[in-house]
């Protein structure tokens, strides 16, 4: 064997090395994992959830990207109070214009997509533009490499904006207000993510799971809906629901998420995060 050989040989060697980490290294960098928080019925927790959850990825160490997607902008005002109305550039002109725009940083490791009420204009411009309900897909493309869990607030109706996140979403949570008509909500709810899975749009969107929220255990009515739920959807519904506390009202108050004003909370939703994180629960 020549010196030229052998020098070929472990050139070779190195390129295929190269090759394969900057495949890893793509791979991980296309892995942003898109959830959904998602239930057309208004005031069930789905802002708080995204929040916590959102702060729960966070403190695992995950970079997150929430996007608004409520023309009411609850989770904008969350963060930006009265600063949300005035934001110029929101998810609205993503939407309409397939563009880029630049998240707000809300801690090293949170970034916001606001909106505010310019938002409703896109449940009227969307449906007449090509591809309407696949639009936000494309505009979450744009952020892949940068976060490693996107998370969709979305509004309480079923509409193109709902439709739009079932779209691009890898995972749907839904939280479900332990009261009598948490049943009624779901079956709207789980029918059109059976469509969106059975259609083209989303055929790998998967239901982490239903997400009994606002629970409060002293509540006989609240105790019957909670075991219905389980009766009919089984494993499906989160063994552990979230229970009601002014910590949140607390919490969204102060602009902090629950896990600063009580542990026990921080590690509720730790724990639930973390079955986030390694992609389990629901189909
Ligand atoms: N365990 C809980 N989980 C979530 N919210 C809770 C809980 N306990 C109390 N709350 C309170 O219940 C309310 C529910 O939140 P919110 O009204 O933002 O829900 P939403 O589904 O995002 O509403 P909308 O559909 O209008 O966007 C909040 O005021 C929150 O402080
Ligand atoms: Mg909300």
């Amino acid at each position: 064997m020549n010196r030229k050989t052998v020098i070929d040989s472990n050139t070779v060697k190195l390129y295929d090395t190269v090759k394969r980490y900057n495949t890893v290294l793509h791979e991980s960098a296309c892995n942003m994992r898109i959830i959904a928080i998602a239930n057309q019925k208004g005031g069930v927790g789905k802002t708080p959830t995204t929040v916590n959850i959102a702060f729960a990825l966070a403190r695992a160490g995950h970079a997150i990207l929430l996007v608004d997607l409520d023309p009411q902008g609850s989770l904008s005002e969350y963060f930006l109070a009265d600063q949300a109305d005035i934001q110029e550039v929101t998810v609205y002109n993503a939407l309409s214009d397939l563009q880029r725009i630049e998240p707000l940083s809300l801690t090293t490791q949170i970034a916001l997509l606001p909106a505010h009420d310019e938002l409703a204009g896109a449940e009227l411009e969307l449906p007449s533009k090509v591809h309407g309900q696949k639009r936000l897909a494309k505009v979450l493309s744009f952020y892949q490499a940068d976060y490693d869990f996107c998370l969709l607030d979305c509004p309480p109706s079923l509409g193109i904006l709902t439709i739009n996140a079932l779209a691009s979403a890898h995972q749907v949570v839904i939280p479900v207000k332990t009261e009598i008509s948490a049943e009624r909500a779901l079956k709207r709810i789980k029918n059109t993510i059976k469509d969106i899975q059975e259609s083209d749009l989303n055929g790998q969107l998967t239901v982490w799971g239903i997400l009994p929220t606002i629970f409060d255990s002293r509540k006989a009515h609240h105790k019957e809906v909670l075991e219905a739920l389980r009766f009919k959807y089984g494993e499906e519904v989160y063994q552990e629901p979230s229970r009601e506390t002014t910590k949140y009202n607390d919490a969204t108050v102060l602009k902090v998420d629950v896990s600063a004003l009580d542990k026990a909370l921080g590690v509720y939703w730790d724990t639930l995060a973390a079955t986030l994180v390694e992609g389990g629960r629901g189909k």
